[in-house]
């Protein structure tokens, strides 16, 4: 075993966590939460065996900090109310039980969401319609609203501290909303919310200020895109520019992923566009007639290619990023095999690497890699997993649907 090999599976410090090893499962929505946003059974039984299967920490499905940024994806974790406590404390409870730090990801969809969902308005920096969730023009936030939305993201920290949660992570990448802040793509505002990077970032400096004032030294740790392919949107150096404003502002670890919902599948790649998939259950094509979706499926996949590299494609990002701050850095995105992740280790690109849909199929992926039985995941990048939780619980669809899909 390769000395690297060896580092990787030895205990860490991330944040003050102690982890068994340094592969983290990256935040995963699940469509498993109940109608109020409470985890259940189902979750337990999923986050025990990924603790039982060594990830070194859990970071949650993204759970909504307000109702009007609630998912469109099924059945979204919330965590925007004290009631929703002691469900969450029975999870973390769980996990803690195989020594595990559980991370809560806290989210609020901005205009990747539809009213139609959430009851309300959908709300963004700027009211600019997206490509996808284009039914509706998003409302623009005003000043109020905005100290709301940040009220909303720390009263969800207190309340992740008070369920048990080791930390929390922002979700600010993948087009939601504060990384529609973050975006000149999407942040058009010529007041104190928009404009320079100093006003982009304000929001997010004032939750974790907050943070800071009302948790003292709680792990708050972010997820931001290190660029995301949109005119005008985030670059790899606005990015390392915004890195070391949160290092300055507190924040305790950044997690470097890409890209937004409205650029297709970019955030997690894959050889061949899940035509099949997004037809049974996206909200724009799941009702069309079986004969046109035949039609369709090939004309999808020949307009939609997944953007290359399929592996490693955060790197080159989180490399530069890494350079410029002294907390860790997490690299995401495609690094499902022994010899990414320790050679993202070696070089010094990153301290922790994290994976989703690797532990989808296998959540006992790492003791696997630990244990020699496996080089590299299963997965075989068909995203049906990412495209399916729109309507049915996660689960591998190793790139077949059933000719009758589940009830
Ligand atoms: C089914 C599924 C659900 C996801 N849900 C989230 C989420 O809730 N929050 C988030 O930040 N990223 C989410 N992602 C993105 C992953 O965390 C990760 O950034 C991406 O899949 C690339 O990593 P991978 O190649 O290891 O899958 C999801 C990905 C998949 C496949």
């Amino acid at each position: 075993m390769a000395i690297m090999t060896l580092e990787l599976f030895k205990p860490a410090t991330l944040a003050g966590m102690t982890l068994r090893n340094r592969i983290i499962r990256a935040a995963t929505h699940e469509s498993l939460a109940d109608g109020s946003g409470a985890p259940g059974a189902a979750h337990e039984k999923l986050y025990k065996a990924l603790a039982k299967g060594g990830a070194g920490a859990i970071i949650t499905g993204y759970a909504g900090v307000q109702q009007d940024g609630k998912s469109s994806l099924a059945n979204m974790l919330m965590i925007n109310d004290d009631s929703l406590i002691p469900a969450y404390r029975k999870l973390t409870d769980a996990v803690h039980d195989h020594e595990t730090p559980i991370i809560l990801q806290i989210a609020h969809c901005g205009r990747q969401t539809r009213s139609a969902v959430t009851g309300m308005p959908t709300v963004a920096p700027s009211p600019l319609k997206d490509f996808i969730f284009n039914e509706e023009r998003p409302h623009e936030l005003s000043e109020g609203e905005i100290e709301t939305i940040i009220g909303s993201f720390v009263a969800a920290a207190g309340r992740a501290r008070k369920a048990g949660f080791d930390g929390v992570q922002l979700h600010l990448a993948h087009g939601y909303l504060l990384a529609e802040f973050l975006s000149s793509y999407t942040n058009r505002r010529r007041d104190r919310w928009g404009g320079p990077i100093a006003n982009k970032f304000r929001i997010i400096a004032e939750i974790l200020r907050r943070i800071r004032a009302e948790e003292g030294d709680y792990p708050v740790l972010v997820k931001i895109n290190g660029f995301d392919h949109r005119r005008k949107g985030m670059r790899p150096l606005e990015a390392v520019e915004i890195a070391r404003l949160l290092e300055a502002s507190g924040c305790s670890a950044i997690e470097v992923s890409s890209g937004t919902v409205e650029e297709g599948l970019s955030i997690m790649r894959g050889p061949v566009f899940p035509s099949e998939a997004l037809l049974a259950s996206n909200f724009k094509f799941k009702s069309l007639p079986a004969p046109l979706k035949k039609v369709l499926a090939p004309l999808l996949r020949l307009t939609m290619p997944s953007p290359k590299p399929w592996r490693g494609y955060n790197l080159d990002a989180a490399k530069a990023i890494r350079q410029a701050v002294s907390i860790p850095v997490i690299a995401v995105g495609g690094l499902h095999t022994l010899e990414n992740i320790t050679s993202v280790l070696e070089s010094g690109t990153a301290d922790f690497i994290s994976m989703s849909r690797p532990f989808v199929i296998e959540p006992n992926i790492v003791r696997k890699l630990q244990e020699g039985r496996h080089a590299a995941s299963r997965c075989i990048e068909c995203n049906y997993c990412a495209i399916m939780i729109e309507e049915y619980p996660l689960r591998c669809w190793f790139g077949k649907l059933p000719s009758k899909q589940p009830a």
